[in-house]
């Protein structure tokens, strides 16, 4: 029983010593490099797989953390507007004056504070902006509410449409210009020291009706106190 069987081994043995020389031996590379590289690549697919869960994971994390803390926009408000040294030259198509705005700003999140990071402001006719302003940065606690005064001086004689002046000379002679005020705030909502999140926003606050009661026209002040919030757009 057990000789018929070794003998069967043997030949086996015999036949396979008696194969011609595999390929990998004749083109010179080491026998051992396919197992290698193999290994090799099913630990990079593994790093790879286990980043990608990891991050995928992570990602949903911050996902669900979102969700539950429920970031809302903040709220402005123009609170006041006051123009001086206002002047209109319809033969020179050009248009000057001095703002002073104040600003009410609301953080109506109960579990983030926000941060003002780059803050510009600027006072415009129709298309045409007449000064612009950098701000500070500033900060908004959780449900904080705060204003801030700027002045936007008169830095340069700023043309207008020709259209957009007969426009603006009608108004004048009624003795009332609508303005709009607009900012650019970069915002960080944070939650805790470790959730953070930048956007920026476009904030534009229309319809602001300036009285200009003396008889030059060069100084006025809202027509009425502004109910309605500026428009945010996120961008
Ligand atoms: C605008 O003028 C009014 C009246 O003179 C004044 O009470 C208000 O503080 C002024 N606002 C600004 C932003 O200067």
């Amino acid at each position: 029983m057990v000789f018929p069987y070794t003998s069967s081994t043997a030949n086996s043995i015999s036949s396979a010593a008696s194969l011609p020389p595999r390929p990998y031996h004749r083109s010179g590379h080491p026998t051992s490099s396919p197992t290698d590289g193999v290994a090799k690549c099913s630990a990079v697919r593994r790093l790879i797989l286990v980043l990608v869960s990891m991050f995928i994971i992570f990602s949903c994390i911050i996902s669900i953390a979102w969700l539950i803390l429920k970031p809302k926009t903040p709220l402005f408000k123009l609170d006041s507007l006051n123009v001086s040294n206002f002047a209109v030259s319809e033969s020179k198509h050009i248009i000057s004056g001095n703002f002073a705005i104040v600003i009410l700003m609301t953080n109506p999140n109960k579990k983030m504070n926000l941060y003002f990071d780059n803050f510009d402001a600027s006072v415009f006719y129709r298309k045409t902006c007449l000064s612009m302003t950098s701000i500070k940065p500033l900060s908004l606690e959780k449900m904080e509410r705060t204003s801030f005064a700027a002045e936007l001086k008169a830095n340069s004689h700023r043309s207008l449409k020709r259209e957009e002046l007969k426009d603006l000379g009608e108004k004048l002679r009624r003795g009332w210009v609508d303005f709009e005020v607009n900012m650019w705030v970069s915002t960080t909502f944070g939650a805790g020291n470790w959730l953070s999140m930048k956007r920026s926003m476009a904030v534009n606050c229309k319809n602001l009706n300036v009285i200009f009661s003396s008889s030059s026209k060069s100084t006025g002040m809202l027509e009425d106190q502004i109910i309605e919030n500026c428009v945010v757009v996120y961008s």
